[in-house]
């Protein structure tokens, strides 16, 4: 019985796909389009559009799944600003083609989701504090949530996560800390917001926490995120103190300053213990990770 990954043209997409490989067990990838992820053999891809009915038909009856890992999403949250269809259509109605399947079909569904759906004005925070999302993508995500919290069929678990990071092939966005990373090699002047505090997430740890939730038909909602908290601005100083590059080219900046379309929350951060104890959820420090993206 395989694991029905969707996104896996997406960093966590990509990394399940390569635990999954490491580890022998069956998966089928799916994503928008055609495989882009050349470590993911052809034969156990298909495309699969989360909002088309009939796609998710097709791969569910053409393949033995025991679980869905739904990492499929429009995640940019400024373009979420600017077409409130499209993220709607893929974050909320996408997820409801899911869930509906997974009832049917009796699956465990695995749903990623964010740190957004917080407003950022008491972090860290637990599962169980309210929600209050300041963005069209942070409300379709904890509209998505809602239709797994609201809805009969109860094998599922929703886990968030913050900030996630890691090298992948051919992705269609960066990361914050790959971007970094490169732009302090090349000699950039960087500005950077130190009011904006969060707990960075290595895309492995993330990915392994989503293996496990679907191996174990994990139940509820959990927080996965790195071990620290810290200002955007630190993160990016700390890269650059690690790699040995000049720390004065990174200049710290408020929010205000960047005029960004999509509101952020100011503090989040999570309280992982209930991932710990129940998910053996083990995340890596900022730095162990950073001498794994060295390599
Ligand atoms: N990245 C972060 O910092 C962060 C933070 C908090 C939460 N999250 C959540 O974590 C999850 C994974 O994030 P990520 O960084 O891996 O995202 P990502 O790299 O942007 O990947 C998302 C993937 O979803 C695919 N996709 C988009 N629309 C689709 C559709 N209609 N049907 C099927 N696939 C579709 C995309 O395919 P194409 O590439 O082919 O278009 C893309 O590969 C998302 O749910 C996101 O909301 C991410």
């Amino acid at each position: 019985m395989s694991i029905l990954i969707t996104g896996s043209n997406g960093l966590l997409g990509q990394k399940i796909v390569a635990q999954l490989l490491n580890a022998g067990k069956p998966f089928v990838a799916t994503s928008l389009g055609e495989n882009r992820n050349p470590d993911c053999p052809e034969e156990m891809y298909r495309p699969m559009d989360i909002t088309s009915y009939y796609d998710v038909q097709d791969v569910l009856d053409e393949n033995k799944v025991k679980a869905i890992i739904n990492t499929a999403a429009m995640t940019n949250v400024d373009e979420c600003e600017e077409d409130e269809e499209n993220c709607r259509m893929i974050n909320v109605e996408g997820v409801e083609n899911l869930y509906e399947f997974a009832s049917i079909f009796d699956l465990h569904l695995t749903h990623v989701s964010t740190d957004f759906v917080f407003d950022g004005e008491n972090g860290p925070y637990k599962e169980d504090d309210k929600r209050n999302p300041l963005s069209i993508y942070a409300k379709s995500k904890r509209d998505s949530e809602n239709i797994l919290m609201r809805g009969e069929y109860r094998d599922w678990a929703i886990l968030r996560t913050i900030i996630v990071y890691g090298q992948g092939n051919n992705l269609s966005r960066s990361n914050i800390v790959l971007w970094a990373k490169e732009a302090l090699k090349e000699g950039k002047e960087l500005t950077i917001v130190n009011d904006q505090f969060r707990a960075p997430t290595w895309a492995d740890d993330l990915a392994a926490a989503c293996i496990k939730s679907a191996q174990m038909r994990a139940n509820g909602v959990f927080h996965i995120s790195g071990p620290e908290t810290f200002s955007v601005y630190e993160l990016v100083c700390r890269i650059a103190d690690f790699y040995g590059y000049d720390k004065s080219l990174v200049t710290p900046v408020s929010s205000e300053t960047l005029n960004q379309k999509a509101k952020r929350p100011p503090k989040t951060g999570f309280d992982i213990t209930k991932a710990r104890n129940l998910l053996g959820y083990k995340p890596h420090s900022l730095e162990e990770t950073l001498k794994l993206l060295e390599n």
